[in-house]
């Protein structure tokens, strides 16, 4: 029985802070307390160092075909990035493919991260293709441990996009089999109007794939999610919230009681419109979908993670090369690979601007990162927090730790950082999964193959359809 003790450390949790060592035995936290004996355990020193529950990471794409390519990093060295960065669980998605079901999209990506993950995972499934066979499947996907679906209400002219009789429909029988909705909430028609008027105007280069997707497409669309979800008496979870007026649709929604859970991610708070705007080609690097807005709006987003209308801060880690895949682009922006990479840097982020800022206190750190996407999307409390029972998922996060990025020091396989030359303060130690270490000294130690399926299940809020 393999057996390790924390030791010295303070134990940071989403509900508070206090100086305790944590054992564990068998991949499991056993205890938290103060004094324990180590008997027989090899011990670990933390002191100086918050001891917290391995972050969560609810939003990436490894492995996966989109904009006429595919993503950069695969599930080992995707894993290793997410790793580096103090992730211990991602949940990814899975694409049902064009006449594909469910189960083949979840067979799909179990073969993808085979003998390669490095840490635990799960998946939701991107549904594109509602026809009547999907329909029955769905239900089928809560038995998998497959507890969320996405859908996209962007990317009109790609099997992504979704209708709203779809998404509607997706909602009713999500709620029914008890799978939460994720919407990818934009302006698809808008937003593909926009652009063939852009190009006939010649304005091809990369600082238009944000002008032609201003920020009231996203908070018509979000506004939109929300209603039909009010309609079905379904939950619903809308991720990448990028700008103040989405967030406003999401808080009123909150202020009239319904269930709507909201994610945003670190490029909305390390990058802006101007980085589109970069001379040459260089804003390629950065775009991503929604765009990177105006810094304006991020008062308001501190403001909608710290009073909890913003739950969730996932790194959408979506990484394409800028050499052959990024310069696709080159001639239209509406070519260039939507996604920029940010599973390393996504916990690092948030502590450099958020905590040491003063905005967001560790707790609510640790509540982002990982015990609320836990919570939310049927984890916990095997994932999400340190008490006993549950995995033994630790990062060991120095307060202090100061890491610059370049391209070269990314565990991630991508020639490019959105963050090169950022200097951050704060960052992990060691990360251990399941009592292994997976990470530590700035080496990913992980084995490739070592992570396991999470199998996740909800009990999602009753909410009655509104009476019709
Ligand atoms: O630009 C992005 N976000 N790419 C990934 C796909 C998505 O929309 O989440
Ligand atoms: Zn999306
Ligand atoms: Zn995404």
């Amino acid at each position: 029985m393999s057996k390790l003790l924390f030791t010295g450390g303070t134990v940071v949790t989403a509900e508070g802070s206090y100086p305790a060592d944590v054992l564990v035995e068998d991949e499991k936290v056993t205890a938290v307390g103060t004094n324990l004996d180590a008997n027989g355990a090899e011990v670990v020193d933390a002191s100086g160092r918050l001891v917290m529950p391995g972050f969560i990471d609810a939003h990436t794409h490894m492995d996966m075909p989109f904009g006429g390519t595919m993503t950069a990093d695969d599930w080992a060295t995707g894993t290793e990035a997410a790793a580096a960065g103090g992730t211990t669980t991602i949940i990814d998605f899975a694409l049902q493919e064009e006449g594909g079901t469910l189960a083949g999209a979840v067979e799909a990506w179990t073969e993808k991260a085979r003998g390669k993950a490095v840490i635990d995972y799960g998946f939701h499934v991107a549904i594109t293709d509602l026809r009547d066979d999907i329909k029955a499947e769905l239900p089928s996907l809560a038995e998998k441990g497959v507890a969320s679906v996405k859908i996209f209400m962007a990317y009109k002219g790609t099997p992504l996009y979704t209708e709203d009789d779809d998404l509607f429909e997706t909602l009713q029988l999500s709620r029914e089999a008890g799978v939460l909705v994720l919407v990818h909430a934009e302006n698809g028609d808008a937003i593909a109007k926009l652009q063939q008027q852009a190009l006939a105007r010649g304005d091809t280069g990369p600082k238009f794939h944000a002008l032609t997707r201003p920020e009231a497409v996203e908070a018509e669309a979000t506004n939109r999610a929300i209603r039909l979800a009010e309609v079905a008496g379904a939950p619903i979870l809308v991720v990448h919230v990028s700008c103040a007026p989405a967030l406003e649709a999401i808080h009123l929604a909150h202020e009239r009681g319904q269930t709507v859970y909201a994610e945003t991610c670190p490029q909305y708070f390390a990058f802006e419109y101007e980085d589109l705007a970069r001379p040459g080609f260089e804003g390629a690097k950065y775009v991503c979908s929604p765009p990177l807005r105006n810094p304006s709006n991020r008062p308001a987003l501190w403001n909608g993670l710290k009073v909890g209308d913003l739950q969730i801060f996932g790194s959408d880690h979506c990484a394409f090369n800028y050499e052959g895949q990024k310069d696709l682009g080159r001639d239209d922006f509406t070519l260039i690979p939507n996604g920029i990479p940010g599973a390393e840097e996504r916990a690092m982020a948030l502590w450099t601007l958020g905590v040491r800022e003063g905005k967001l206190s560790e707790n609510q750190f640790v509540a982002a990162l990982s015990t609320n996407q836990a919570r939310i999307y049927g984890a916990y409390p095997t994932k999400g927090t340190l008490a006993p029972g549950a995995d033994a998922d630790v990062v060991l996060w120095d307060p202090e730790l100061s890491t610059t990025a370049t391209a070269e020091n990314r565990h991630g396989n991508v020639d490019y950082t959105p963050y090169e030359g950022r200097t951050f303060t704060g960052g992990p130690a060691a990360v251990y999964v399941r009592g292994g270490l997976v990470y530590g000294d700035g080496e990913v130690v992980g084995e490739r193959g070592s992570g396991r399926f999470v199998e996740r299940a909800l009990n999602l809020p009753s909410i009655g359809p509104v009476a019709v």
